[in-house]
């Protein structure tokens, strides 16, 4: 059987490009295959955080989640943290997992930066708590966007690593799943640096609970350049802000960057970005308002949480004691 397993991280406002390259993809998953969506607070504290806006991030993720049409009764969703069990596979699949392949890791190398030596154990052995996330559920697929391709071949290898190891056959090693045209949201000001948590200019990105005002007045301010829509995608090489909107709008529309040249060819940009704005309100609008909603009643999301907590953790704890006994660790 197929099984879908993918997580978002608690830090920080979900962003536009969160959205349209992740959670509104995994929207069409549910009805043909078994998904769990997790809150991974874990991997979050392998960077410092603020306790009171770590619990509330991961409330708002959660109600990301829902608003953005994922089914709490179809999927599973909950926070990792709660099912203690990801943290237990995590220490069996660490003691199988050579350092030489954590040492490739690029994204621990740029996230620790030049102190690697006070860089901490959770954010070097990060990936290993990843290859436990999937592995805990023995899923098959897992969506994920080019910057956990690396981690999720990790995952494979300790699947591999494992299976080996034991002489079974127990872990399936999990696919990536590779979603619909990628899209890459770019930053509103820059477009050549990624729509990012990291942006410190406000008007940079549009985040998931703007208003329609922040919507239209992000886009008013987006950077363009003076010339006008070109009649094919070949009329946006070299303008990077450009064929960013471009490829937002297009995303938003569910169509192609030439459909939308095709339809602009020769506006200028002030036309477009109010055409823009327009469809982002409408599309993203109902979402925001719902995620206020959602926000405004914390019991009912950690509910979600709490019934997601109970599916997953009666799964983790079938198959950890069937981990346990493949690894020889006695069980009370
Ligand atoms: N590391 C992923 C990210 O930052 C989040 C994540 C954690 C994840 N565990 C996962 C994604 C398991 C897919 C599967 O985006």
């Amino acid at each position: 059987m197929s099984r879908i397993f993918s997580g978002v991280q608690p830090t920080g406002n979900l962003h536009l490009g969160n959205y349209l390259g992740a959670i509104r993809n995994w929207v069409g998953l549910q009805e043909n295959f078994e998904c769990i969506f997790c809150i991974v607070d874990l991997h979050a504290i392998t960077l410092p955080q603020d306790p009171e806006e770590l619990r509330a991030h991961t409330r708002e993720v959660t109600a990301v989640y829902i608003a953005a049409g994922i089914d709490p009764e179809k999927c599973i969703i909950f926070n990792q943290s709660m099912v203690p069990e990801h943290s237990e596979l995590t220490w069996m699949l660490s003691c199988i997992t050579p350092l030489g392949w954590l040492n490739r890791m690029t994204q621990f190398k740029a996230k620790a930066g030049k102190h690697r030596e006070n860089a901490g154990l959770g954010l070097y052995a990060y990936p290993v708590l990843m290859a436990a996330d999937i592995l805990l559920y023995r899923a098959t697929h897992v969506p994920v966007g080019d910057d956990q391709k690396q981690h999720l071949e990790l995952a494979r290898d300790i699947a591999g690593a494992f299976n080996q190891k034991y002489g079974v056959d127990y872990f399936p090693l999990p696919e990536p799943q590779i979603l619909g045209a990628a899209t890459r949201v770019m930053s509103l000001r820059d477009g050549s640096h990624k729509m990012s948590k990291s942006d410190d200019s406000d008007y940079s990105r549009l985040n998931m609970t703007d208003d329609a005002d922040a919507i239209a007045l992000k886009i008013r301010k987006a950077r363009t350049d003076a010339d006008p829509l070109p009649e094919t995608p070949d009329g946006l090489a070299n303008r990077a802000e450009a064929a960013n909107l471009v490829e937002i709008y297009a995303a938003l529309a569910e169509t192609s960057v030439e459909e939308v040249c095709h339809k602009f060819a020769g506006k200028m940009f002030s036309e477009f970005k109010s055409e823009l704005s327009d469809l982002a309100v409408a599309r993203l609008g109902p979402i925001a308002r719902e995620i206020g909603e959602l926000k405004a009643d914390p019991g009912y999301v950690d509910g979600i949480l709490r019934s997601g907590t109970k599916r997953a953790g009666a799964i983790a704890k079938r198959h950890l004691h069937e981990i346990q006994d493949i690894v020889g660790l006695l069980r009370p």
